[in-house]
C-alpha cells in the first residue's frame, strides 16, 4: 500500500522538478482559461452560442478543479505560486496557439484550443510518467487531468465542421 502523505515520497524523487512541473501545469491552466474565456466572447456566427458555451465551461473546469487541485499539491509542498502574473505566463509550458484574426473562424479558434489540449495531456502524461511510484498523491492527480484533458480535446473536435477536421489533421501533421 502506498502511504498517502503530504510531503514525503516513498522513493526517489527529484523534488525540484516535481515543483517545477507542477507549476507549469498550473500556469498553462491559467493561459488555457484566459483563452477559452476569450474565445466565448469574441467568435460569431452560426453555432457561435452553442460554441461559446462549451469554451466557458471548460474554462471554468480548468480553474475551478485543475488548477485548484494543482495549487492543493503545491502547497501541501509547501510551494507558492508566483506572485507576479507575468511569471506565471512565462513560466508555461504551453502558452497557447495563435487565435485567427477572424471571429467568423470559429474552426481556427477550436483548432487552437485542441493543440492546447493535446499540449496539456502531453504535460500531465510527462508528469504521470516523472512520479510514478515514487509519488502516488501526484500520480494520481495526473492521471485525472490526463482524463478530463482527453474529454475536452474530445467535446472540442466534435464542435469542427468537415472542413475543419481536414485543417487539424494538417496542422497536426506539421507538429
Ligand atoms: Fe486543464
Ligand atoms: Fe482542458
Amino acid at each position: 500500500m502506498s502511504r498517502h502523505i503530504g510531503h514525503e515520497f516513498s522513493g526517489n524523487l527529484d523534488r525540484d522538478k516535481l515543483v517545477k512541473k507542477l507549476l507549469s501545469l498550473f500556469a498553462d491552466e491559467w493561459v488555457a482559461a484566459y483563452y477559452y474565456m476569450y474565445t466565448a466572447m469574441a467568435i460569431k456566427g452560426p453555432n457561435s452560442e452553442e460554441i461559446a458555451e462549451l469554451f466557458m465551461r471548460e474554462a471554468k473546469e480548468e480553474i475551478n478543479k485543475h488548477a485548484n487541485m494543482i495549487a492543493q499539491r503545491l502547497q501541501e509542498l509547501d510551494v507558492e505560486p508566483p506572485k507576479n502574473f507575468k511569471e506565471l505566463y512565462d513560466i508555461s509550458g504551453c502558452k497557447y496557439p495563435e487565435l485567427p484574426e477572424d471571429p467568423y473562424d470559429i474552426d481556427g479558434f477550436i483548432i487552437a484550443a485542441i493543440k492546447a489540449e493535446i499540449c496539456a495531456i502531453k504535460g500531465y502524461k510527462d508528469l504521470y510518467d516523472f512520479v510514478h511510484g515514487p509519488d502516488p498523491v501526484t500520480e494520481e492527480l495526473a492521471e485525472e487531468l490526463i482524463k478530463d484533458e482527453t474529454r475536452h480535446r474530445t467535446e472540442l473536435y466534435n464542435l469542427l465542421s468537415r472542413d475543419g477536421v481536414k485543417r487539424l489533421e494538417k496542422e497536426l501533421e506539421k507538429i
